[in-house]
């Protein structure tokens, strides 16, 4: 296990492109700040083409040289992820790709444009669809990682994936503990789907940072109270970046990891393993989440369990 690490110990990234999913704000941001101080190519993907030439400018700004693009995505939005997902899939190689971009805390039960559970439908199953459907651009990378960005709340009971769509009951917090339960659940099927590839598929926690995450929830006075409560207790957006960033550069993970900081203040250390929630690591779950965010999405992974020599080098 490493003990001191910052991100200024990341290795050389020159001819590594990274695409980070909500990368005009918040963790993704730095995580391409970071990275493209490190050498990274980086494509920022949002759903506001303003947003995201304004992070795009803030990257090269702080970081001369770096490289930088943008790529139109809403992951509520089945047909907008298949044609930006169309795009880098005939076009790129990814060599890493950040499963960053979330919602949280959405007061009312809310429905995608395709009629899944927002919150789910975002963070999960609108990633899901897209990486399916990228997967060409990360086959062709020789060295590809995939960073799937979860939370402690995937802990909470309230996230056990039956009634993944919250049809029978919705609580805001519920349906974010799911999506993130999801995304672990996610990555263990993914690295067990590509095991003996190149791939490695891992799993992190930011900690707590106050963020844009917050921006939904209670209103009025105990909303105040709330935020500078949480303003004394969260770390930084550049601090939550840490996990990503070690898990996208870290010589020291394996495929599976589940990434946290290495404390409440980030920084104080290394980014080292978490525990995952307990049954999160169940093949019976992780199979079953896989077929239900095909049919959910409509789109086939074409990643069977045992297909994992298929991956080209
Ligand atoms: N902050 C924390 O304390 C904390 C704790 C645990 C986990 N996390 C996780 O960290 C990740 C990053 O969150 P953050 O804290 O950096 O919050 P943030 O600043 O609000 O960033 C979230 C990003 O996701 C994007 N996004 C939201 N809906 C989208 C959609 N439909 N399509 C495409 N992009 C969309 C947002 O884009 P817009 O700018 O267009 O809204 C934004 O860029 C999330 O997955 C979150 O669950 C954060």
């Amino acid at each position: 296990m490493v003990n001191h690490w910052t991100p200024d110990d990341i290795p050389d990234q020159t001819g590594r492109t990274a695409l980070i999913t909500g990368g005009n704000s918040g963790i993704g941001l730095e995580t391409a700040h970071a990275l493209a101080r490190h050498g990274t190519r980086v494509i920022l993907a949002g759903r506001s083409e303003g947003r995201l030439d304004q992070a795009a400018e803030a990257v090269r700004a702080a970081a001369p040289g770096a490289r930088t693009d943008t790529l139109v995505l809403d992951l509520a939005d089945l047909s907008s992820v298949r044609e930006a997902a169309t795009r880098i899939a005939e076009t790129e190689t990814v060599d890493l790709l950040v499963n960053n971009a979330g919602v949280m805390n959405l007061p009312e039960r809310r429905t995608t444009r395709d009629g899944l559970e927002m919150t789910v439908g975002t963070n999960h199953l609108g990633h899901f669809a897209f990486n399916a459907q990228i997967w060409p651009a990360v086959r062709r990378s020789a060295a590809p990682r995939v960073v799937t960005v979860s939370a402690v709340a995937a802990r909470w009971p309230m996230g056990r994936l039956d009634d993944l769509m919250s049809e029978k009951s919705y609580r805001s917090m519920g349906a974010y503990a799911k999506s993130k339960r999801a995304k672990i659940v996610y990555t263990l099927e993914l690295a067990r789907r590509t095991e003996g590839s190149p791939v490695k598929a891992l799993v992190v926690h930011p900690g707590a940072a106050m963020t844009g995450l917050q921006r939904h929830g209670n209103g009025g006075l105990s909303r105040v109270i709330t935020s500078i409560a949480a303003r004394m207790l969260m770390g930084s957006a550049p601090g939550a970046a840490w996990p990503s960033l070690y898990a996208a550069t870290s010589p020291h993970v394996r495929s599976d990891d589940f990434i946290g900081p290495a404390g409440r203040d980030q920084t104080s250390g290394a980014p080292k393993p978490a525990r995952l929630p307990t049954g999160s690591d169940d093949p019976a779950e992780c199979r079953r989440l896989w077929a239900v965010s095909e049919r959910l999405t409509g789109v086939p992974f074409g990643l069977d369990a045992g297909t994992a020599a298929s991956h080209e080098t």
